[in-house]
């Protein structure tokens, strides 16, 4: 897979959707800062060389169901920085915790290309070095966790280089399986399972995902289905 990294660009999800569009192969770009950095729901996304910041990017097949992707995503990146499964947790469906705090986040961003193709980019965000003392940590409501807490000799570089080749493999993979086969590792990592949470409006316990990776939501009214729109998740206080 071809990878290019840029000292700075808008959002390395940009730069990938735009090389799909123009007819490009696979291809890994990351970049010290982001100027227009995005995250899920609208939201800007802060990266600068603090942070690990790239996108993977492939055409797949149009009719293949992207649901899960997010998750298996997760499931691959956390199995790379903490393969005893000790540390790093997912919160549906698209956050990595460390230690509770918010370690990074993927976004999953699509273009349509022609000959029943889909160009598929997947942007993904790990917060590299720890918050200076004095910065304004209400901008982090999930909290901040960071890398160095995992590996303290990692760099950019070096996490990039052993995420590379996993998340080649788990695109090739969940393009003939989908997200089937990572239902199993999800729910080891899954932060919010048996827990109260509160998503698009709707409020229950967490049971875990079905096979195509929709929340599966315990409320009064019995088991809802969640599916990985745009919607977040809450974590509430109140145990059930
Ligand atoms: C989220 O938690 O809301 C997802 C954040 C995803 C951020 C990454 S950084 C690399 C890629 N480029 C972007 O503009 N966004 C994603």
């Amino acid at each position: 897979m071809e990878r290019r990294h840029l000292a700075e660009c808008g959002s390395t999800n940009t730069e990938a959707l735009a090389h799909l569009r123009d007819g490009g192969g696979p291809l890994i770009v990351s970049a010290d800062r982001q100027t227009a950095g995005r995250g899920r729901l609208g939201r800007a996304w802060r990266s600068d060389d603090a942070s690990l910041t790239f996108s993977v990017a492939r055409p797949m097949p149009a009719e293949l169901d992207l649901s899960g992707l997010s998750l298996a995503v997760g499931c691959t990146v956390a199995d790379v920085l903490d393969p005893a499964g000790e540390r790093v947790r997912l919160k549906w469906p698209n956050d990595l915790f460390l230690d509770g705090a918010k370690l990074g986040g993927i976004l999953i961003e699509t273009v349509p290309l022609p000959s029943q193709q889909r160009g598929v980019v997947i942007g993904i965000g790990l917060n590299l070095q720890p918050l200076p003392p004095d910065a304004d940590r209400s901008a982090f409501a999930s909290g901040h966790a960071a890398l160095r807490s995992l590996d303290p000799t990692a760099t950019a570089a070096t996490v990039l280089d052993c995420l590379a080749p996993a998340l080649r493999a788990l695109l090739a993979d969940f393009e003939t399986l989908g997200f089937g086969p990572w239902q199993l590792a999800f729910s080891r990592r899954d932060l919010a399972a048996g827990r109260r949470v509160r998503v698009g409006g709707q409020v229950g316990v967490a049971r875990g995902v079905s096979t195509q990776g929709e929340l599966l939501l315990d409320t009064d009214d019995g088991i809802a289905l969640v599916s990985t729109g745009e919607v977040s998740l809450r974590l509430e206080n109140v145990s059930p």
